[in-house]
């Protein structure tokens, strides 16, 4: 694993997004699997401002998110595929017919969750896999169990993460309580890994997740498993 132990946020920010460009230099058509929360918004809008300068071109990048909260519609302002409108796709020249969230609308989970598998498969796996980090060590929305979920499944939410995430709704009874996560076999199949972590609050899972045991009830745990991993975070996360 290379670790990357920036100063702040700013700077993480910074490194993430180097490392995103720098993938889809080295391969334009490249198929990024990109995440939400609050902690790629700077990465992403570092993104945005080197493709202003006409440094970066997206016309050929695939795009596959992570995860979606089930039964909210893509113009509701708490989805995934929101998120990603209004702080990436949006602003670059992506073509949104090759950006891919899990259809939160779809009533059928097992539907749900085929069709988006055979999305990565098509698509011949992930180059590039932005991940953030769950206080509980979830990734994607891949809960703490009792064995690792392999391929796109529904998910309960656990009660940690509803509260986790009540901030960007009005209060927690209107978090969704369940979503659809793109499962661990899938992330750990992307040829490299890019986690971004950042504040002091993740310090004590960022310790759990790289430096404890592996098991399914730090799902992030897994990662010390996969060949090519890179940590971004700030010093108040890391050290
Ligand atoms: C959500 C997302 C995860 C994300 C996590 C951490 O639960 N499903 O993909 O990593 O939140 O969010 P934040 O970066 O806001 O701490």
């Amino acid at each position: 694993m290379k670790i990357y132990c920036a100063k702040d946020y700013e700077q993480a920010s910074r490194i993430t997004a180097n490392i995103l460009a720098a993938q889809i230099i080295l391969k334009p058509d490249c198929v990024l699997g990109l995440a939400t929360g609050s902690t790629p918004i700077g990465a992403y809008e570092n993104l945005i401002k080197r493709y202003e300068a006409g440094d970066l071109d997206f016309s050929s990048v695939h795009s596959i998110n992570l995860d979606e909260y089930r039964g909210l519609t893509p113009s509701n302002s708490q989805s995934y595929r929101y998120f990603m409108n209004t702080h990436l796709f949006d602003h670059v020249n992506i073509d949104k017919k090759n950006t891919f969230v899990p259809d939160g609308l779809e009533e059928d989970k097992e539907k749900a969750c085929q069709d988006y598998d055979e999305i990565i498969r098509s698509h011949g796996g992930i180059d590039l896999q932005l991940l953030g980090l769950g206080h509980n060590g979830h990734i994607g929305f891949n809960e703490p169990g009792d064995s690792f979920a392999k391929t796109t499944h529904c998910v309960t939410l656990a009660e940690s993460t509803v509260a986790a995430n009540a901030r960007f709704f009005a209060s927690a009874s209107e978090v969704p309580k369940e979503a659809y996560t793109m499962g661990i076999q899938s992330i750990m199949q992307a040829k490299k890994i890019l986690v971004m972590v950042c504040g002091k609050d993740k310090k004590k899972i960022v310790q759990k997740a790289f430096y404890g045991s592996i098991t399914p009830q730090v799902p992030a745990s897994v990662l010390q498993l996969h060949p090519d991993v890179i940590l971004v975070g700030d010093e108040a996360a890391l050290m």
